[in-house]
Parts: structure tokens; sequence; C-alpha cells
């Protein structure tokens, strides 16, 4: 078949190796190589790093030389978390005449942390005729995406309140490290302070959700709380966005990720006329569904005009899986 998508895939973490696992297993999807920094990867068989026949598929360190030698039209981007840090790698990738659907938690809705950044990248997907996408789980889709999706049922939208809430009891390390699971009080405390620390993207999902709403909010103000485990170290942490307009509060979304966290769920309030509530007990599993919606959005990407778009550019996004 001549018509498949030439895939790369394009950071080989656990995400990345989800999503190229699940790439690999689509009939419209040719994965032809891969590119990941870490010795343990770089040059090696993609598929005997999979575990998945993937052809003579390999995975090289250098991206320019891997994405211009393969000429792919898609690359699945799963490297880091914060655009000023792969910012090269999207370009990268512009340039090479590859569309994007990253992983990357800032690039979800750019616009307004780094604006600046955002113009830059627009410009270089136009000027090189390709789209570049930043979703996942969240953000990407159950804070911000659905949660838009849902206001369609609504005459009136007074006020959002989104409550995420993990047991990261099952989830992979790099996570429970991200949410503190196991540290002190005052390990935690100067984890926070720090910086870098905690969930990434709960300001982007609240400023997508805001735009989606037609809402400009005066402020979003983020804190993050320890939550408690057994002999006094932390079992995780609960961080809550607040974004207020016109003097009230009308979004506030909260992530909990914790240890045995009590009732994990997604949960979708909207006060408004009529009021909508969804709960989706469990909670969506988020490794499993970021890898979905990444290679589910391929076909909405390709489709798309040129230049850096979000979920809420795109026609809903849907399961392309038998
Ligand atoms: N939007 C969402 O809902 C969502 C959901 C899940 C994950 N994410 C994000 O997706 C990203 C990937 O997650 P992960 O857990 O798989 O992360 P990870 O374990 O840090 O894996 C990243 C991989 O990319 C490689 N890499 C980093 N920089 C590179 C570069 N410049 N060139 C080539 N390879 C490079 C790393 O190699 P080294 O080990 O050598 O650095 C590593 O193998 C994270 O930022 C995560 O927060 C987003």
């Amino acid at each position: 078949v001549t018509d498949r998508i030439r895939t790369v895939i394009f950071g080989l973490g656990p995400i990345g190796a989800g999503i190229a696992t699940l790439a690999a297993s689509r009939p419209d999807i040719d994965l032809i190589g891969g590119v990941d920094s870490a010795p343990d990867k770089a040059g090696r068989s993609l598929g005997d790093i999979l575990g998945v026949e993937t052809g003579n598929a390999r995975v090289l360190d250098d991206a320019s030389a891997a994405l211009g030698e393969l000429r792919p039209q898609v690359v699945l981007h799963a490297t880091g978390s914060y655009l000023p840090d792969v910012q090269d790698q999207l370009i990268a990738c512009a340039r090479a005449g590859a569309n994007v659907v990253s992983t990357c938690e800032e690039l979800s809705y750019p616009w307004q942390r780094h604006p600046d950044l955002a113009k830059k990248l627009d410009a270089e997907a136009r000027s090189n005729g390709v789209t570049l996408l930043g979703t996942g789980v969240n953000p990407g889709f159950v804070m911000d995406t659905l949660a838009v999706a849902l206001s369609a049922a609504c005459q009136r939208v007074e006020r959002v309140t989104l409550t995420r809430v993990v047991d990261v009891s099952q989830r992979r390390l790099q996570l429970q490290r991200k949410v503190g699971m196991g540290l002190s009080l005052d390990d935690f405390r100067a984890s926070v302070g720090a910086g870098r620390f905690g969930h990434v993207g709960l300001a982007e999902s609240c400023w997508m959700l805001a735009r989606g709403l037609g809402w400009t909010l005066d402020s979003l103000d983020e804190t993050i709380e320890l939550v408690a485990g057994e002999g006094g170290l932390a079992a995780g942490m609960r961080q809550t966005a607040t974004g207020t307009a016109n003097g009230r509060t009308v979004i506030t979304a909260t992530v909990q990720m914790s240890a045995a966290a009590e009732r994990p769920r997604d949960e979708i309030a909207i006060d408004g006329a009529p009021p909508v509530r969804m709960v989706l007990e469990g909670g969506i599993q988020g490794d499993s569904a970021t890898a979905a919606i990444v290679v589910n959005a391929v076909p909405r990407v390709l489709a798309h005009e040129p230049g850096l778009v979000t979920m809420l550019d795109l026609p809903v996004v849907a399961s392309r899986g038998a």
C-alpha cells in the first residue's frame, strides 16, 4: 500500500513507546523510524524497543539527520513538557516538512504563557506548510476539549468546575516523582518552591477552556498542596487553578494525583442554564488515553490547513481503532 502515512516517533519514554506501539497497529500508519537521544535506545531497531513488528525502522539520536533522511509526513512527539525546551525539536520537524502531534503540555494552548514562541512556531508551520498540535488526555482533552464540548448544551455558562482525581500508585515512576509521592513535608515544600513541580498544563487547560467559551480571564492563580500519606510522607499533591473574569471566579480546576486517592474520577460541573454535570467514575486512564488521542488526532491534523493549532481548532477527534 503506498498511501499509508509515513510517521516517525520522536521520544521513546513510556508515553512515546505507548504512542508508537499504537501507531504501529494502525493499518493507515507506516511507522518508519524513531528519534531518541537515550543511549539505551539510539541506534537500535524500533521494533526491538517496542516489542512489535516495525520492519527495518531504526531509532536515531540526531533528529535533523533522521527527519531529513526519512521525510515523514507526521512526527508523533513526546520528549518534554516545557515549550522553550522542545521548540527546536518542533522547528526541526516543521523544517523537514513534517506535521506534528505532540504531548508537550505547554504546546496544548501556548498563546497565553508563550505568545512570542507561539507566533514563531505558527510562522514556521505556515512557511513549511505543516500543522502543529499539542494534545493528550490532560491537557488536551478531559479538562478542556471535553468541557467545551459539554457547554454546547448550555444556553448560558456562569462557572465551570473541573476535578480530576488520579490514583498514581499504579502509574509510571516519572508521574509519581512529579507529584511528590514519598517526599517529607520539608522536601515537598522545597520542591514546590524550586518550580517545575506538579502537573504541567493545568493553566493551559483553563486558558483553552476560557477561549472555547469566549471568556477573557482577569487572573489565573495556581496553588499546590500536599496530600498526606503514610508515615507523614506525601502521598501526592493537589493542584488548583482558579480563574476569574469580571471580578468573579468562573473556573476552578483541581487535579489531585496521589497514591490510594479516594474515588478517582473525572468530573465536569457547569453552573449555567441548564446546569450540566458529568462524572467519569474511575477517571480516564492517562497513559493509554494519551496514546489514543495523539494517534486519533493524526487524520485531523493532516486535513487541517498549515499553522499552530489547538484541539479547539479541529473537528471532534474520534477513535480510529477497530
Ligand atoms: N498532554 C498530556 O496529556 C500528556 C500525557 C502524558 C505525558 N505527557 C508528556 O509527554 C512527555 C513524555 O512523557 P514520558 O513520561 O514518556 O517522558 P520521558 O520518560 O521523559 O521520555 C522522554 C524521552 O524523550 C527523549 N528525549 C528528550 N529530549 C530529547 C531530544 N532532544 N532528542 C531526542 N530524544 C529526546 C528522552 O531521552 P533521555 O532519557 O535521553 O532524555 C526520553 O527517552 C512528558 O513531557 C510528559 O509530561 C503529556
